[in-house]
C-alpha cells in the first residue's frame, strides 16, 4: 500500500512537471509570433504597413543602403510595444522594428524640392529579446535579433551575422539599447 502511494506521487509529480513544462513551452511560443520561429529565425511580419504604427521616417541624402541621391527609411512597430515604451522608456521582450527603405524620387513641387518613395529597397527588422534565448544563433544577441530582407524577400534573411553586418552601427545609441528612438515621436508622451 505504501509502495503504491509513493508511486502515485511519483507519477503526479511527473505530471506536474510535465504541465509545466508544456506550458512554458506555449508561453514562449506567443514570443513575437509569426516573426521568429522556434529555432531563431526571423522573417519579415506581413501585416507591418496595415496592423503597425509609424514611428518615424528618415530621409537620407547620399544614401547608402538604396544606393540614391536620397532614401526614404520608414520605421514601424506593433502599437503594444509602443505602449510598453511609453510606460517603462524600453521596449518591451518580443518588440518587432521594422524599417522599411525605398530609393527616392525627387522633384520639384508647389513645397519646393521634395523626395517621394518610388522602388522599394529592402526591409531592416530588429526583434527584442530580453532573456538571450538563442544563445550560438549569428542573429542573435546585444538583447536583439537582427535581419536584413532583400526587396521582395519576406523569410530568407541576407544577414549572415549581426555582429560584423549591424553592430558597428548600432554602437552610436548603445545607451537607448542601440535603437535610434530619438527620432520617433510617437515614443514621447
Ligand atoms: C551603415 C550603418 C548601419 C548598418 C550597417 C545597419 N544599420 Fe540599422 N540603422 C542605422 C542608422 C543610422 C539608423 C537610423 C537612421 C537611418 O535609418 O538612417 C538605423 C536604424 C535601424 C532600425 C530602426 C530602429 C532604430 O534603431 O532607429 C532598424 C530596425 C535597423 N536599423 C536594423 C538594422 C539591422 C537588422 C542591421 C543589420 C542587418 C542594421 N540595421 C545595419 C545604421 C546602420
Amino acid at each position: 500500500m505504501r509502495k503504491m502511494n509513493f508511486l502515485t506521487l511519483v507519477v503526479f509529480t511527473g505530471i506536474l512537471v510535465a504541465t509545466g513544462a508544456a506550458i512554458a513551452q506555449m508561453t514562449d511560443k506567443s514570443f513575437a509570433r509569426g516573426v521568429v520561429s522556434a529555432d531563431g529565425a526571423i522573417r519579415l511580419p506581413s501585416n507591418f504597413r496595415t496592423d503597425y504604427v509609424m514611428l518615424g521616417a528618415w530621409s537620407v541624402a547620399g544614401d547608402a543602403d538604396t544606393g540614391g541621391a536620397v532614401g526614404l527609411h520608414v520605421v514601424y512597430a506593433p502599437r503594444s510595444a509602443v505602449e510598453g515604451y511609453r510606460k517603462t522608456g524600453k521596449f518591451p521582450d518580443g518588440t518587432v522594428l521594422v524599417k522599411e527603405l525605398f530609393k527616392g524620387k525627387t522633384e520639384t513641387l508647389t513645397t519646393g524640392e521634395a523626395t517621394s518613395a518610388a522602388g522599394p529597397a529592402g526591409h531592416f527588422v530588429m526583434v527584442k529579446d530580453t532573456k538571450g534565448r538563442f544563445p550560438g544563433n549569428p542573429l542573435w544577441g546585444d538583447g536583439w535579433g537582427w535581419a536584413f530582407f532583400k526587396p521582395g524577400e519576406t523569410t530568407k534573411t541576407a544577414t549572415k551575422d549581426y555582429k560584423g553586418e549591424c553592430l558597428a552601427c548600432h554602437e552610436p545609441v548603445r545607451s537607448t539599447d542601440l535603437v535610434y528612438d530619438y527620432a520617433y515621436p510617437i515614443l514621447k508622451k
